[in-house]
């Protein structure tokens, strides 16, 4: 993913005839909300490009595809492809979701995955003055939209259980634009417990926004935070269905927050992403949301996969990060973790990214039965204590 260069962008909208004052428009529709999408986009959280032929572990991805009763609403609106919208899919989105969630339907906006306003909430709440604090390790799509912003991004690690550390993270930077949270966290898939993050959104500064990322949530057998965006003004909840849903190739991703957040969000396009969705990504994610035993199910069926290779490895001595609740986790091969991903990949399976702050430590997807099995057959291949 290249970076923007800024002067070139400047300079190209010059030669073409812009004026300072109308470059400052192009530059807010583009700059601030387009070019922040390119750096940290969709792809960017693969570790590398898929190689052919090998077992796919390493993106977080579901190992299957959409529930059939959701591809099957998918199908009906590909016939129906010639209407921008045929019969209101999206208020029937956000009134599904609102009866899972108990939240207010008004409270709920539709994205093409969860990328999108990850990026767009730092470019609206952090700036060269106002930082971003995260835990980490953590997902890096904000601290490139933080890098690119020139805002400071201060990267507090995780607890002793691998929880984000709310009050370091506050005392770290306690004047920051934008809070975030991860939970599950990946690359850890561990939870941060709702009254830290309860905490952190009363004692941070008022016009700082607190994101929770429940990218992963689903797989989590037990509350979450979405309650939070029904009453507050600064709390953003991001959902996607790229994880247990099994649509990451179909694009759909929620937040929930106050309309007044959404309003800022959307200043740089008008809502013109939010407004333009696929129907076929909307009526999926509609029927899905409403499955809950499918996603039970599938939940289990993760649990059971993730379970099985993490005793393997146990079983071998190799040391596992405890406390995943998610399609992932960690394992600390207590070696170099690049060397470890090259030669279980040389075996056919292509495992996740290390973080700089553990260059021992490979994240692990959780794939299906079969998947796992080549995994735990690799690793019997190329282990060497
Ligand atoms: C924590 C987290 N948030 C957000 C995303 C973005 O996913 P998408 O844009 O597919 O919703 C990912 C993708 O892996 C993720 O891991």
């Amino acid at each position: 993913m290249a970076e923007i260069d800024t002067k070139a962008f400047e300079q190209d909208l010059i030669d073409r005839g812009y004026s300072r004052r109308q470059m400052g428009k192009v530059a807010a529709l583009l700059g601030a909300g387009a070019a922040a999408l390119r750096v940290t986009g969709a792809m960017a959280q693969q570790a590398a490009k898929p190689v052919e032929g090998a077992v796919r572990i390493g993106a977080n991805e579901c190992w299957t595809g959409p529930f059939p009763v959701a591809a099957e609403a998918a199908f009906k609106l590909v016939q129906e492809g010639n209407r921008y919208e045929p019969n209101d899919e999206h208020a029937k989105l956000f009134a599904a979701v609102a009866a899972v969630e108990g939240i207010p339907a008004d409270r709920i906006t539709a994205w093409p995955g969860s990328s999108d306003p990850l990026s767009r909430v730092a470019v609206a709440y952090a700036s060269p003055t106002r930082g971003i604090v995260t835990g980490n390790p953590a997902y890096e799509a904000i601290w490139r939209t933080g890098d690119w912003l020139g805002a400071k991004v201060t990267k507090v690690p995780l607890t002793k259980d691998y929880a984000h550390d709310v009050k370091a993270m506050l005392a770290a930077d306690p004047n920051a634009g934008v809070y975030y949270i991860c939970s599950p966290n990946n690359p850890t898939g561990t939870m941060t417990p709702l009254a830290d993050i309860q905490w952190l959104a009363d004692n941070k500064p008022k016009d700082a926004i607190l994101v929770v990322d429940e990218a992963y949530i689903h797989w989590f057998d037990g509350p979450n935070a979405a309650k939070m965006a029904a009453s507050r003004d600064d709390v953003l909840i991001l959902r996607t269905f790229s994880k247990l849903f099994g649509m990451a190739g179909m694009r759909l991703g929620l937040t929930f927050a106050s309309p007044a957040i959404m309003e800022k969000m959307m200043r740089y396009d008008g809502g013109q992403v939010t407004a333009m969705l696929p129907m076929t990504a909307v009526a999926c994610g509609t029927v899905s949301v409403a499955q809950a035993d499918l996603i039970k199910a599938r939940r289990a069926e993760m649990v059971a996969n993730r379970e099985m290779a993490i005793a393997h490895l146990r079983k071998k001595g190799i040391k596992v990060i405890p406390g995943s609740q998610a399609n992932m986790f960690m394992v600390d091969w207590g070696k170099p973790a690049k060397a470890m991903q090259a030669a279980i990949l040389a075996e056919k399976v292509q495992i996740g990214r290390n973080w700089p702050i553990w260059p021992n430590v490979s994240r692990v997807s959780v794939g299906s039965a079969d998947e796992m099995k080549a995994f735990c057959d690799a690793i019997d291949k190329v282990w060497k204590a």
